[in-house]
């Protein structure tokens, strides 16, 4: 468990998911604004099933991995990756609306990036919306490389970006 300083409202610690966490998952969906779905699901996705809650939930830490930003008793962020090939996995983010811009993002991402590193993966799959300019700032500032061709279609870039070595 890391910890990152708090305000009054006590500390955001991270912690890696675990299968008891589908509810709080679901909770978290209900609680983001529809531009953030939009933004993390690349169009409208209301509501998430039990079922896929359950599946979101359900990593191995190794091929399948996803860190949550908990405060209190709430999810209040994930980012995940899920392994497509040897060294590539494809990844995801998101932060609740009245927590982003606070450097959760960045964090939850960091020790992800570990979590790969220690999986052998080395590149990370991104789709992401063409104006996406958060998780633009977010690549840049993890100091992740672009290492093959985006390719834009419909208005989603998918880029696969290389994951420094330490
Ligand atoms: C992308 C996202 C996860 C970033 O999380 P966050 O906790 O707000 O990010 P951080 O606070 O760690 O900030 C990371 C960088 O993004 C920048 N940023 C955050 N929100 C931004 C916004 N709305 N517009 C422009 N830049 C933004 C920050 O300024 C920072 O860059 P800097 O170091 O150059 O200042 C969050 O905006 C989000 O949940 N978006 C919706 C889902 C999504 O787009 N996921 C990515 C596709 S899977």
């Amino acid at each position: 468990m890391v910890n990152t300083s708090g305000d009054g409202m006590g500390e955001v610690q991270y912690r890696p998911l675990q299968a008891d966490d589908a509810v709080a998952l679901q909770d978290l969906h209900a609680h983001l604004s529809d531009e953030t779905v939009r933004r993390r699901f690349l169009g409208m996705h209301r509501e998430l099933s039990e079922v896929e809650a359950h599946r979101f939930a359900d990593v191995d830490h190794l091929g399948r991995e996803a860190i949550a930003a908990v405060h209190g008793n709430e999810v209040i962020g994930v980012a995940r990756y899920e392994q497509t090939a040897v060294d590539t996995a494809e990844v995801a983010v998101v932060v609740r609306d009245d927590y982003q811009r606070q450097g959760h993002g960045t964090r939850m991402m960091q020790i992800l990036l570990d979590r790969a590193r220690h999986a052998d993966i080395r590149y990370f799959k991104l789709e992401r919306l063409a104006d996406n300019n958060a998780v633009v700032a977010l690549i840049g500032r993890l100091g992740l490389e672009r290492s093959r061709v985006s390719i834009t279609r419909y208005g989603v870039t998918a880029e696969t970006v290389r994951i420094p070595d330490m």
